[in-house]
């Protein structure tokens, strides 16, 4: 926001993370944000603080961006942090403001959040509440926020969709595609958009199987759909399934809501895309097992990648993680090496070991299995990677390293779905 003109205020809860940011400094790895905080905190147009009181005499619009996690026990989301967001921030606010949702919710949120707001505000209805869900990519999250593909405004009034307008005017100046809709439809496009992407993954890993028993190349196949522009290339990667915090528990919390609301045929159709992605981990690890003659007692095991997917450290829901824990589980031991997210991978599995590099992770092992397409594991040389194993086993498990160069350098090498 600051990068596209905007005077703004971050708030920032998290004491040790807010200090970092007023340092100028982003707290966690995402391409290009450094750059942008450094410049905007210099020019002085991007400020933090705790003080909801000196956020709302400070903003016009105010951002609601916090997580929407899967709620410990159940499917559901877990909206406390949006709450905790918004019921601070409303007594303060005493002239009119909008207040703009941007986090995944479930569908019928934003009119219980507008009616809380209204009613803890001193302006009353004149705090006034629209919902403008998020597309952004981790690992494009600069791209994707300064030059969306589309823009989608969930309003209740003429003046709230004309203030989001003026917000992203650079964008709308640019031909960025607009809707403006109602609440529902605004909460619905986000999670529909998450289920819509994982359901193209988990058909592609479902269609993976078969090609398994039959020896067909799921990367051919792929290819060749993706030619059909009804179709497209994009998201029918087959491998180790989708992680993340987003589609997991995005589908869930759709089918949960679905299930509330009396909607069978979404829940059954997501239940099912989520039962194939969890499979494929599983899979992963029986293929893995079979490399290794069905014994993983005493096996090294070298594991490329733990974020759930490359560009980023963040390993919620990580297959490659699941992974590497689960062969460690099963008593392999199991070096990993990833790197962006060898310190968020550790902080949550404490008792993997981690490799400062992708050679070294591999010294003596049995068995190679890349997890996350990281762009430099595809740059080590397989002859020199050779010398440095137990045994030349590679079990790729995102289908993307030459399969042909790493067998000509002498490898055994096996891929899901793929000859
Ligand atoms: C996803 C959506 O793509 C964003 O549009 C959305 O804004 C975001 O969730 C969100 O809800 O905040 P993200 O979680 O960053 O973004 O990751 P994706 O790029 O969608 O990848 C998700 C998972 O699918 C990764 O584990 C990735 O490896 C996997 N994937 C992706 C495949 O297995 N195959 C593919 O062909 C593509």
């Amino acid at each position: 926001m600051a990068e596209l003109g905007h005077e703004v205020l971050g708030v920032e809860t998290d004491p040790d993370k807010r200090d970092q940011l007023v340092a100028g400094k982003v707290p966690f790895f995402e391409p290009d944000l450094q750059e942008l905080l450094t410049t905007h905190v210099e020019s002085g147009r991007l400020r933090f603080t705790d003080d909801y009181a000196e956020a709302a005499a400070f903003g016009d619009v105010h951002f609601i961006c916090v997580g929407t996690p899967q709620v410990a026990e159940g499917m559901g989301a877990d909206l406390s942090q949006v709450y905790s967001a918004v019921e601070p921030l409303a007594p303060h606010l005493t002239r009119p403001t909008l207040v703009v949702g941007k986090s995944t919710v479930p569908v019928g949120t934003a009119p219980a959040l507008a009616a809380r707001l209204a009613e803890l505000a001193p302006v009353g209805a004149d705090a006034e509440l629209a919902w403008n869900p998020e597309f952004l990519r981790e690992g494009f999250a600069v791209e994707d926020t300064l030059r969306p593909d589309r823009l989608v405004f969930g309003v209740t009034s003429e003046a709230a969709e004309q203030t989001l307008r003026e917000v992203f005017a650079t964008a709308l100046a640019a031909d960025t595609p607009v809707v403006v809709t109602d609440f529902a439809t605004a909460e619905l496009v986000k999670v529909s958009a998450n289920a819509f992407l994982a359901t193209k993954i988990s058909f592609i890993n479902a269609v993976a199987e078969v090609c398994e028993v039959t020896g067909a190349d799921i990367v051919d196949l792929a290819d060749s759909l993706g030619h059909d522009d009804r179709i497209g290339r994009k998201f029918l990667n087959a491998g180790v399934g989708f992680g993340g915090g987003c589609l997991p528990k995005d589908i869930r919390a759709f089918v949960h809501r679905a299930g509330e609301l009396g909607a069978e045929g979404a829940m059954s159709l997501l239940s099912q895309v989520d039962d194939i992605n969890q499979g494929r981990r599983e899979h992963a690890v029986q293929v893995a097992t079979s490399m290794l003659d069905g014994s993983l007692a005493g096996a090294r095991i070298a594991v490329w990648g733990a974020a759930f997917k490359p560009q980023t450290d963040d390993v919620r829901d990580s297959p490659a993680l699941w992974i590497a824990g689960q062969l460690h589980l099963r008593g392999a031991q199991v070096s990993v090496y990833d790197p962006k997210a060898t310190q968020t991978a550790r902080r949550r599995f404490p008792t993997l070991r981690y490799a400062a590099d992708a050679v070294s992770c591999a010294q003596d092992a049995d068995l190679l299995l890349h997890l996350t397409a990281w762009p430099e594991f595809a740059e080590v040389d397989p002859a020199v990677l050779r010398d440095v194993v137990r045994r030349p086993l590679l079990l790729d498990g995102g289908n993307s390293l030459d399969f042909d160069a790493w067998r000509g350098a002498g490898w055994t090498v096996r891929g899901l779905g793929r000859r």
